[in-house]
């Protein structure tokens, strides 16, 4: 590396613990792993981290009507969050929450901090209680009549009917949403930061129009603009409210020190999360998280959405600055996500659920390109459009990147036994000077997150090469042996330029990128394996075997994706694909979409045994079958065959019990008649033969139980 290893502290927000990963959330971890991973290849530090945002009143009314503790409540969803982070490549180091002990260690201390620079006030505050609950009801729980129109069932804060903003007290005939309680006005202690204070109000102003370490400004010019509206412009010490972080028992958060029965308000504790988060990481690694944040070369940078900016280029620097802490580098915004021009509704349902893009199985990566291609700097909205998804997919992706490996491989696995061609990389060469205007390019696109540009500049390049394929015909050169060393040349050149786009969209595509490495031999690829910097060099010398890399989107995927979601109750994390290892059935090369939904009668036409397999033994003249002798209860065996020799030794079998579709119509095969299908479970991975796995059953059954 010629520039100087950076140290960075990268979060995402933190995602309310009151449901699943919608995919404006995926949308997010998807911009900043990209980011992340960019880094990283480039031979930086980075400590990547997230957490459940679990307290505040929301969470608790929730989990009381389901009956569970707020704890139980949030550690469900919680353990949800897995299937979502890996199924679409999101590199988190640490995913914690913050109902912690960390959290709440860090959050006691920071609001010390604040106590002790004379910043915290104690006020009494009017509120509305519902005498029922027991409790003081946020905005939202309190509904009534619009005091501007008189619209009936309106929220405590604004009229959907006309539009109107208020404060709660304000409302006609108000009545509590949690109980149907008229609410009553208690006062109470509340505990304010005092953010009108000219410290805050000075601070702010100049944090807010500060650079990052790198020159770069701290925030993009419109959320500048945002911040500089809410600051005012200073005259009379500014224009910021002080802001009311306690809430009263009972309340899911973290007690306030010295203030028996208040707790922090969700907003204060939430950001606080960030550092929780880092400090489980840093636990689990050894390294030292004091020192780590601490470090003046420690930069922090959040990704955040645009709903939630007040929060952090206000609220959360002054926490930070006067709680004893130093300030992020950079808070980095984005738009929403929205789905063939429509905004996402929680109520509506989100449009696509991103587990059911999985389940499906629709390629995580598509998803990762699509949305970086549609990437930008700004707080831009970004739009998922089926139409556009597919043609971005399946015409770049697919038809100009994939395409130069596929046409390319052929040639030199046939005709040079996989060797590539020892080729000139110095500047004279004009291949070699063009990489590397490309690779600076690149890098400062995804530097200042413009994926989307990194993207064309990229698919720009894969013309350039496809467009070199085809002017050099190689396909001609092949016949004629005098021409060897050509195409030679030819092909190398695409392969290594394919290399070389490899590594470019490594933080995009990284499945894609592990498969390339393999079939290139030079796992581990960093930036500098481009080879075009001085000093540097490829490490691509030669290539295996081509397996396909990547397939193309079938438009009527999104028939499925688009399905209303599954009722609630219903299953929710795809487990293997079951598929039928049956007589003659491949063990894998299952279609991808999961098929329609079956009634139960259709379901009960399936008549599954228990059965024992009392013999097996490969089947000659087969390599995928073996013909096993079945017990099935019916006082005589059945012969099945069943394509799973390559995972399962014959004399491991013998003995042992597992399920077979029983009413099959038996079938004539070239090695005898087959009575049934035995039930196996295997990724969709042709690759992968051996990965296959029968189905057991539990200690007790006999042969000829029914399954169902
Ligand atoms: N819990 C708070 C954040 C606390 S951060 C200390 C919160 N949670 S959230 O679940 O509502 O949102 C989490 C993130 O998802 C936010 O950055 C938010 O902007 C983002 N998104 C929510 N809906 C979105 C889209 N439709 N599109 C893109 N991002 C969206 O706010
Ligand atoms: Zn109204």
């Amino acid at each position: 590396m010629t520039a100087p290893a950076r140290t960075l502290f990268v979060t995402t927000a933190l995602p309310y613990a009151n449901g699943p990963f919608h995919i404006g959330h995926i949308m997010e971890y998807i911009q900043a792993d990209i980011w992340v991973r960019f880094q990283r290849m480039r031979g930086h530090t980075v400590h990547f981290v997230g957490a459940d945002d679990a307290h505040g009143a929301p969470i608790m009314i929730a989990a009381e009507k389901e009956g569970l503790s707020p704890q139980d409540f949030v550690a469900r969803i919680a353990a949800g969050r897995k299937a979502y982070l890996d199924g679409f490549h999101i590199s988190f180091d640490h995913w914690h929450s913050t109902d912690s002990p960390e959290n709440t260690e860090l959050s006691q201390s920071i609001y010390r901090g604040l106590k002790a620079h004379g910043l915290i006030d104690v006020r009494r505050v009017e509120q509305f209680f519902d005498p029922v609950k027991g409790m003081f009801l946020p905005d939202r729980y309190i509904k009534g009549e619009c005091p501007a129109c008189g619209a009936k069932d309106q929220y405590g804060d604004s009229c959907e009917a006309c539009g109107s903003v208020y404060s709660p007290t304000e409302l006609k005939n108000p009545y509590s949403a949690l109980s149907g309680a008229q609410p009553e006005l208690r006062s109470s202690d509340h505990y304010f930061f005092r953010l009108s204070d000219p410290r805050c109000q000075a601070f702010l102003r100049e944090w807010t129009a500060g650079t990052d370490r790198h020159g770069e400004p701290r925030l993009q010019p419109e959320v500048l603009a945002k911040a500089q509206e809410w600051l005012g412009d200073g005259a009379e010490g500014g224009s910021l409210a002080d802001w009311d972080i306690s809430r009263d028992a009972p309340y899911f958060g973290i007690e306030i020190p010295d203030a028996p029965g208040k707790y922090f308000y969700v907003w204060l504790d939430a950001p606080i999360g960030y550092l929780a988060s880092l400090k489980a990481h840093c636990a689990k690694r050894g390294i030292d998280f004091a020192a780590l944040l601490a470090d003046p070369a420690t930069e922090q940078v959040h990704f955040i959405g645009k709903d939630i900016i007040y929060f952090h280029v206000l609220f959360w620097p002054a926490t930070l600055k006067f709680g004893g802490h130093k300030t992020p580098d950079r808070v980095n915004v984005h738009g929403f996500i929205t789905v063939s021009g429509e905004k996402m509704s929680k109520s509506r349902g989100t449009g696509i659920s991103p587990l059911r893009y999985l389940e499906i199985g629709m390629n995580p990566e598509w998803l990762r390109y699509y949305i970086a291609a549609k990437l930008n700097a700004r707080v831009e909205d970004v739009d998922f459009n089926p139409d556009d998804f597919v043609a971005r997919v399946n015409s770049d992706l697919v038809g100009k990147y994939v395409n130069i490996a596929s046409r390319a491989a052929n040639f030199v696995n046939r005709h040079f036994d996989g060797k590539l061609a020892a080729l000139a990389a110095d500047a004279s060469d004009p291949h070699a000077a063009r990489a590397a205007e490309l690779e600076a390019a690149v890098a400062a696109a995804y530097e200042g997150r413009e994926f989307g540009r990194a993207i064309r500049l990229v698919m720009a390049y894969a013309d350039e090469v496809n467009q070199y394929f085809d002017a050099n015909k190689p396909w001609e050169l092949a016949k004629d042996p005098a021409r060897r060393d050509a195409l030679h040349e030819v092909c190398s050149r695409c392969l290594l330029a394919f290399h070389r786009m490899t590594i470019l969209l490594a933080p995009i595509l990284p499945a894609t990128a592990a498969r390339v490495e393999a079939f290139f031999g030079t796992p581990g690829l960093r930036w500098d394996d481009l080879g075009v910097r001085p000093g540097t060099a490829s490490p691509a010398r030669a290539i295996g075997r081509y397996e396909h890399l990547m397939t193309r989107v079938d438009p009527k995927s999104f028939d499925a994706l688009f399905e209303p979601p599954a009722p609630a109750g219903a299953p929710d994390a795809g487990a293997a694909a079951v598929s039928a290892a049956g007589a003659g059935a491949a063990p894998s090369g299952q279609p991808p979409g999961a098929p329609a939904p079956l009634s139960i009668d259709e379901f009960a036409k399936l008549d599954l045994r228990v059965a024992r397999i009392v013999a097996a033994e490969a089947v000659e003249g087969s390599d995928k079958l073996l013909r096993l002798t079945l017990d099935l209860g019916e006082g005589r065996t059945r012969t099945v065959f069943s394509g799973i020799k390559a995972a399962y030794e014959p004399d491991r079998l013998v003995g042992r019990m597992t399920v077979v579709i029983a009413n099959l119509a038996p079938r004539k095969m070239k090695f005898g008649i087959s009575e049934g299908m035995v039930l196996s479970a295997s990724a969709d991975d042709p690759a992968q033969p051996a990965a296959l796995f029968l189905l057991d059953v539990d200690e007790g059954a006999r042969p000829g139980m029914k399954v169902r």
